[in-house]
């Protein structure tokens, strides 16, 4: 697919990865001062930080893509992403870990086309680590190709997992780890979704699954496991992952082959009611 140039003739990844730069850059200005935190749930809160670093990506994307529409996490929620040219935005992603001073959060930005992420940028500012992907072109962390893992099973793997705001998701997701364990090498729970799927693109994980996502956490993850030779498919229809999925496994296809062979009966389930 054609992809369009922006107003000042900058590619979508390229633009993808200025905005994603460009939010970081303020997130890590302001991680280690004092944040003003707000509550969405238990466990999932918000900073004033959230919200700016939304606010600066808009203004670029703006600027440079005056007629394409915005999903964003903290302003932009309810936009469908599933017809035109939207850019789906998560300012940071691991608030929980960022407001505690938890190093491990990052900013990802994408561009949907038709419900197809298409270009997409995930960037680690604290450890200067940039995944970004475009289709076709492959994916990337800084300036080297990355792959999806090689590995055979999930008794060889590290599987990355994250528990969600969902009680009775998190609780499915520690009752799943209490099945696998220990037939795998180890397990990780680690506070940011997007840097987990980045990480199993790239192979560092074997595997990454979750049971309750939104599309910002996921539209540019989805195409860095793609175009890194991975496979990511929804836990609940063991169909291709797509920006919808609210749970998936994703990594490397011989071992996401036999998560899915051996652990398809835990698809994730349905979200239950969450105590105030
Ligand atoms: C959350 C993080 C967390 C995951 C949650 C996400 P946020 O995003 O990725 O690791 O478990 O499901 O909502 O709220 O920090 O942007
Ligand atoms: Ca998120
Ligand atoms: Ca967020």
């Amino acid at each position: 697919m054609e992809l369009p140039l922006s107003a000042s003739g900058t590619t979508t990844v390229e633009l993808a990865r200025t905005c994603t730069r460009a939010g970081a850059a303020l997130a890590l200005e302001r991680f280690r001062g004092a944040h003003t935190i707000g509550s969405k749930g238990r466990g999932n809160v918000v900073t004033e930080t959230d919200l700016e670093v939304e606010l600066r990506i808009k203004a670029l994307l703006a600027d440079e893509f005056p007629q394409h529409a915005v999903l964003s996490e903290e302003t932009a929620a309810a936009t469908d992403p599933s017809s035109g040219w939207v850019w789906v935005i998560d300012p940071i992603d691991g608030t929980k870990n960022y407001s505690l001073g938890i190093p491990f959060w990052c900013t990802t930005v994408a561009l949907c086309r038709d419900g197809q992420p298409v270009a997409g940028c995930t960037y680690d500012a604290l450890h200067d680590e940039e995944f970004w992907a475009v289709a076709a072109g492959g994916a990337w962390r800084n300036g080297a190709r990355i792959r999806a893992s090689d590995g055979p099973d999930v008794a060889s793997s590290v599987i990355g997992v994250d528990l969600g705001y969902d009680d009775a998701l998190g609780a499915a997701q520690i009752a799943l780890m209490r099945r696998i364990f220990p037939r795998v090498q180890t397990m990780r729970i680690l506070g940011s979704a997007a840097l987990g799927i980045a990480y199993a693109a790239s192979g560092r994980l074997d595997l990454f699954t979750h049971t309750n996502v939104y599309p910002w956490d996921i539209a540019a993850g989805i195409l860095l496991v793609r175009e890194a030779g991975g496979v990511a498919t929804d836990r609940r229809t063991g169909e291709p992952m797509h920006l919808g999925s609210r749970a998936f496994v994703a990594g490397g296809r011989r071992v996401h082959d036999d998560f899915v062979r051996r652990y398809s009966s835990e698809q994730g389930g349905e979200p239950g009611a969450t105590p105030g």
